[in-house]
């Protein structure tokens, strides 16, 4: 489980998850360049890198775009000088009805949650291989095990992010990189937007379908508590044999229901 001096990359860094991962992974000694669309992740870094003892900085990108993605990747393993894991929270979910989901809005999370995640984890494997070393952590979701009638196009996306993170694990295992993906169900602005935009019948609704199921306290987990030592866990030799997996950090909702 030691990661100190680990060379590590953050995607989602300014929000939630990726937050909480950046301040896990500093905590525990590790160097970390957070990544993100939205530059309030500069103070999160730099509120990281005071508390110790690793180290913090960001930058700046577009998980979307190809070009964005491979110059930051460039530019953060030059800084590094290394790259022992990735993790990559970075997405985005919009709300939809099936018959009526937009292809703008179905464009967008395929965009940013499938294409974004395959450009993270190539670049992630291009500095790895070589090395013959490396963890890469996806960010899957119930969502894409269930169907979830008030977020299709974000559900077909997650599914699509599980399938290409079994493909990634089989065809990258030659070369020594690992890619997991972790499916959360943890208390963040992403959980607190998609519980605003409801009313009372669909708030209920929600916690039947989602609460009610987590056998440990019926609430959404902590992002440093619950989720921090798991991030910790699958970038370190600990889970040296664990690749392909889905693994639900979900209090049991996936499967306590
Ligand atoms: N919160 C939950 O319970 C839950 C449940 C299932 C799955 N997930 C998944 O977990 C991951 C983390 O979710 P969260 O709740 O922390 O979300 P969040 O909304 O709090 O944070 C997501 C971050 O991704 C960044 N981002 C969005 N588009 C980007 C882009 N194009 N380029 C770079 N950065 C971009 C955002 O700016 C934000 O900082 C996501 O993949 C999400 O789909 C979350």
């Amino acid at each position: 489980m030691d990661i100190t001096d680990y060379k590590i990359i953050v995607t989602g860094g300014a929000s939630g998850m990726g937050a909480a991962t950046v301040r896990a992974y500093v905590a525990a000694g590790a160097h970390v360049v957070s990544m993100d669309v939205n530059t309030d992740g500069e103070a999160i870094a730099a509120a990281a890198a005071e508390q110790g003892p690793g180290t913090a900085s960001f930058m700046k990108v577009d998980i979307a775009d190809k070009a964005s993605v491979d110059a930051a990747f460039d530019e953060a393993v030059t800084k590094l000088g290394d790259l022992d894991a990735v993790a990559h929270p970075a997405a985005i979910q919009r709300p939809g009805d099936a018959a009526s989901v937009t292809v703008e809005d179905w464009d967008l999370m395929f965009a940013v949650d499938v294409r974004g995640t395959m450009l993270v984890n190539q670049a992630a494997h291009r500095h790895m291989a070589g090395q013959h070393r490396g963890s890469i952590i996806n960010f899957g979701s119930v969502s894409g095990l269930r169907p979830e009638p008030v977020a299709p196009a974000y559900s077909a996306a997650k599914g699509a992010v599980h399938s290409w993170t079994r493909t990634a694990a089989a065809a990258w295992g030659k070369d020594g990189v690992r890619v997991n993906a972790i499916l959360p169900a943890i208390a963040t602005p992403m959980y607190d937007t998609a519980i605003g935009r409801l009313d009372e019948e669909g708030r209920a609704a929600h916690f039947w379908q989602n609460e009610h199921s987590i056998a440990l306290g019926q609430k959404y987990g902590d992002a440093d508590r619950d989720l921090g030592p798991v991030m910790i866990f699958l970038a370190s030799e600990a889970s040296r044999f664990i690749t392909g997996q889905l693994l639900p950090v979900d209090g049991g909702q996936t499967s306590v229901r």
